[in-house]
């Protein structure tokens, strides 16, 4: 999608330099536009624990170029060790986000499978080039098929159509196009009135800061909201959907995403309003069935919370918002349970977030 009028995929590989990959710096957004180098699967490590990238394809991705770039150091005799090492430090860089172990996983047997000499370089960096096309591709269909049920929504309304998110299942967390904007482009692209209602996304504000930028870099009308007013506009008839992102979906429907998202889903439900969730079928865990119980969620820092950071007029700035003595927690991402959940939005198809229908539209698995 579009920065300033020019077409920026999230991760690319630096031109003319196959062993720097760099991605677009997010903790600087909406306020700096920076370029972060990745040298290092250490940088990858760091990209993704302090979210310099975020959002679970895009953490998925980055990893795979990190195994890539720990390739390219490996110096010694225990080649298969020392990539299931690279591979382990990797994946604890954040929990949540299934698409991580994915990806790495995906690496590991591509490239313990090959013999290392001097073509697998080469080859590991086609495969990581491989799930990035897979992401793009993937969002891509999503979008399509996303926009069929905007479509029919405006067909009945024949008015624009007021969508809500929460926090940034944009092309900032995936490659391009994102999850849940992924069909919001496509009607804005078609020419429906679309307006989007942006929850802030305390405490991190990716729904402020990120997905409110992407979509004012695209045209699409938006209006960002402090988290809590979400219930208030669907009591009001503001809402005609909610489509929001995922970090893991159990396969029985069961979806974890950002911290709040469980509770925009029963104000959904208590107003009748449809709640869909947008996701790749690399961030479905295909080994669990209960999302309350097995799915990790991510502690993070407390200061995320005792803090806010803003733009002061020249520079990012943090400034502390409780009193110093007041103890915080911070969890991450929440699950939705299936029950509450209206449909699935997947490169596949639209289905419902329940065993029978996901195992239908993905019998491969
Ligand atoms: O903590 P983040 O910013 O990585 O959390 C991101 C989300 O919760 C997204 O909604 C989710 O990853 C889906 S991204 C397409």
């Amino acid at each position: 999608m579009e920065i300033q009028g020019k077409h920026y995929h999230t991760i690319w590989m630096k031109e003319g330099n196959s062993e720097t990959v760099q991605v677009i710096d997010q903790r600087k957004l909406p306020f700096q536009f920076e370029i972060f180098d990745l040298k290092t699967v250490e940088d990858a490590f760091f990209a993704i624990e302090k979210m310099v990238v975020r959002g679970a394809p895009l953490i998925g991705v980055t990893a795979a170029y990190g195994m890539y770039l720990a390739l390219l150091k490996f110096k010694g005799d225990n080649f298969e060790k020392y990539i299931e090492l690279k591979a382990d430090y990797l994946k604890s860089s954040r929990p949540t986000a299934v698409n991580l172990a994915f990806a790495v996983d995906e690496m590991v047997d591509f490239i313990l499978s090959k013999k290392l000499n001097s073509e697998l370089i080469q080859q590991t960096l086609k495969k990581a080039n491989s799930l990035k096309e897979i992401e793009i591709d993937f969002s891509n269909k999503i979008g399509e098929f996303g926009l069929e049920i905007i479509e029919q929504i405006y067909e009945n309304k024949n008015e624009t159509v007021n969508i809500l998110t929460h926090c940034n299942a944009g092309w900032l967390a995936c490659i391009d196009w994102g999850t849940a904007t992924a069909p919001i482009y496509k009607a804005h692209k078609k020419g429906i009135p679309v307006h989007v209602w942006v929850d802030e996304t305390r405490p991190r504000n990716q729904g402020a800061r990120l997905t409110a930028f992407e979509l004012g870099e695209e045209g699409v009308a938006h209006t960002v909201i402090p988290d809590n007013t979400g219930g208030h506009l669907m009591q009001h008839g503001m809402v005609d959907l909610v489509i929001v992102g995922s970090d893991r979906t159990t396969i029985t429907g069961d979806v974890a995403n950002k911290i709040g998202t469980y509770l925009k889903a029963l104000a959904a439900n208590d107003n009748n309003i449809p709640f869909y969730v947008a996701l790749p079928s690399t961030s479905i865990d295909w080994r669990i069935k209960n999302g309350l119980t097995e799915i990790p969620i991510e502690t993070r820092d407390a200061e995320e919370v005792s803090e806010i950071e803003g733009w002061n007029g020249s520079e990012i700035q943090s400034v502390r918002l409780i009193p110093e003595k007041s103890n915080v927690i911070n969890y991450g991402f929440d699950v939705t349970p299936a029950r509450l959940v209206t449909g699935l939005i997947t490169e596949k198809g639209v289905c419902k977030a329940d065993k029978t229908s996901i195992s239908e539209l993905f019998p491969e698995k």
